[in-house]
């Protein structure tokens, strides 16, 4: 199968999963978006009231501020894939729980191996602590650190650059590096991998580019 192919199946299995409660809620789940030879894959929580209306990653007030951002630094919107850890929306937007997390999680493994990004950049703690457990956000924020054949870089959630107005500019400065960290990702993973894929995080922490 094509990564496309992938892809469209695993979008496919999303709309009829049953696998844990949140689907008893859903309208539409929403399965992540983006195309399956890009470089850079963006990874938030879930989908909030209107991605559940429209079945569409990212496209409420977070949603726009992500677009702005992305805009800002240069880069299209569809040229990088959007998803998130759960694909369908936890009940007035509650945090998903651990076993919503488990069950979603090989989807979105599956949806990595297809693109096989050379940058994920997590948005929010959920997402993050699935790749860097145990990281801080306001310790982390904008630096690229190599996971096995790929980098990872945490960002703080676009809504909380809504909530809070202090993070705002911390986004937009992270946002503004991305050209060249992947630029610097390109070269890294041009060489041969230090790190096997699928070796554990911790050893891949260790070999962190700062
Ligand atoms: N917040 C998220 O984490 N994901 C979305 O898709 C929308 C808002
Ligand atoms: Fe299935 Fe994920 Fe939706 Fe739960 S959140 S029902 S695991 S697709």
């Amino acid at each position: 199968m094509s990564a496309e192919e992938t892809l469209a199946q695993i979008t496919k299995e999303v709309s009829t999963c049953t696998a844990c409660a949140l689907h008893r809620s859903r309208k539409r789940s929403v399965p992540g978006e983006g195309p399956a030879g890009t470089e850079i894959m963006f990874i938030g929580e879930g989908p909030g009231f209107n991605e559940n209306e429209q079945g569409r990653p990212f496209v409420g007030a977070a949603g726009n501020l992500l677009n702005e951002l992305l805009a800002q630094a240069g880069m299209k919107r569809e040229a990088v894939w959007i998803g998130n850890v759960v694909k369908c929306r936890p009940p007035e937007n509650r945090d998903p729980l651990p076993e919503e997390l488990s069950a979603c999680n090989a989807y979105l493994e599956r949806q990595i191996a297809a693109i096989g990004p050379k940058i994920i950049i997590t948005l929010g703690r959920f997402s993050m602590g699935k790749f860097l457990p145990g990281a801080k956000i306001g310790a982390v924020h904008g630096q690229m650190r190599r996971i096995g054949q790929r980098f990872v870089i945490a960002m703080f959630h676009p809504a909380a650059a809504l909530h809070n107005a202090s993070i705002k500019p911390m986004l937009v400065k992270d946002f503004a590096q991305l050209p060249k960290l992947l630029e610097q990702a390109r070269a890294a993973l041009g060489q041969p991998a230090t790190v096997p894929a699928g070796e554990p995080p911790e050893e891949a922490k260790q070999l962190s580019m700062f």
